[in-house]
């Protein structure tokens, strides 16, 4: 059975944005331009289109996605299962299959298992969703994509979890000049 993993760039003061979401240089690994793309990103980023079935995130991630026609030519064609108290009335552009989910996380959890037949689950876009998973321990693994940034203020990733007490295993770490992919499991 797939995993369901918590997959997040993050600077390394804690923020996976900046003061105004703005992504602040945290996927510069993820867009750098062609031919100057590390080799070892170039395979994290592979296994993670080969590896997901479903990939569940938040509205606002999904909308700042639209705003910059974030999900045309999206290499990843798993299903995107969007968590929102609202479905829009009109879909992003792109042949990004996305399921608007109103009842939950753990209704969309459950949703994007059954997309993902097997394959893995990541959590993605975005604080909100994270601290929405971890608190319910719905997570059996986080992958962090550590930029080599300090951003001093925006929206941290792990804020808002209260005494929250998680034990880590890591369990792999490949590095580039552009970011850290960090991997844990999460022991329960
Ligand atoms: N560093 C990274 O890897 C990374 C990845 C993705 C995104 N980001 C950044 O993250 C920022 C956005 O994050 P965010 O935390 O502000 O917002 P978010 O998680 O993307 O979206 C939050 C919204 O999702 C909906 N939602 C969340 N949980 C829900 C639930 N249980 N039930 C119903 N609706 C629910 C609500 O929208 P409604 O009430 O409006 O329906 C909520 O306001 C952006 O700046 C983006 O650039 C960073």
């Amino acid at each position: 059975m797939g995993k369901v993993i918590l997959d997040m760039a993050m600077s390394l003061d804690g923020f996976i944005a900046g003061p105004n979401g703005a992504d602040v240089g945290l996927h510069d690994w993820y867009f750098a331009p062609a031919g100057q793309v590390a080799k070892s990103d170039a395979e994290v980023v592979a296994e993670s289109i080969n590896t997901l079935g479903a990939i569940i995130l938040g509205r606002r991630t999904y909308e700042l996605g639209e705003q910059q026609d974030g999900f045309v030519d999206n290499p990843h064609t798993a299903t995107h299962f969007v968590l929102t108290h609202e479905a829009p009335k009109r879909v992003a552009k792109g042949n990004t299959k996305f399921v608007f989910v109103t009842d939950g996380i753990e209704s969309a959890l459950e949703q994007a298992k059954t997309a993902a037949r097997g394959k893995d689950v990541a959590v993605g876009g975005s604080a909100n969703n994270a601290q929405q998973y971890l608190k319910a321990g719905l997570l059996d693994a986080i992958q962090i994509h550590l930029a080599p940034i300090l951003i001093g203020e925006g929206i941290r990733l792990f804020d808002h979890l209260g005494a929250t007490h998680i034990e880590l295993e890591s369990t792999r770490v490949i590095t580039s000049p552009r970011v850290t992919h960090l991997l844990y499991r999460i022991i329960k």
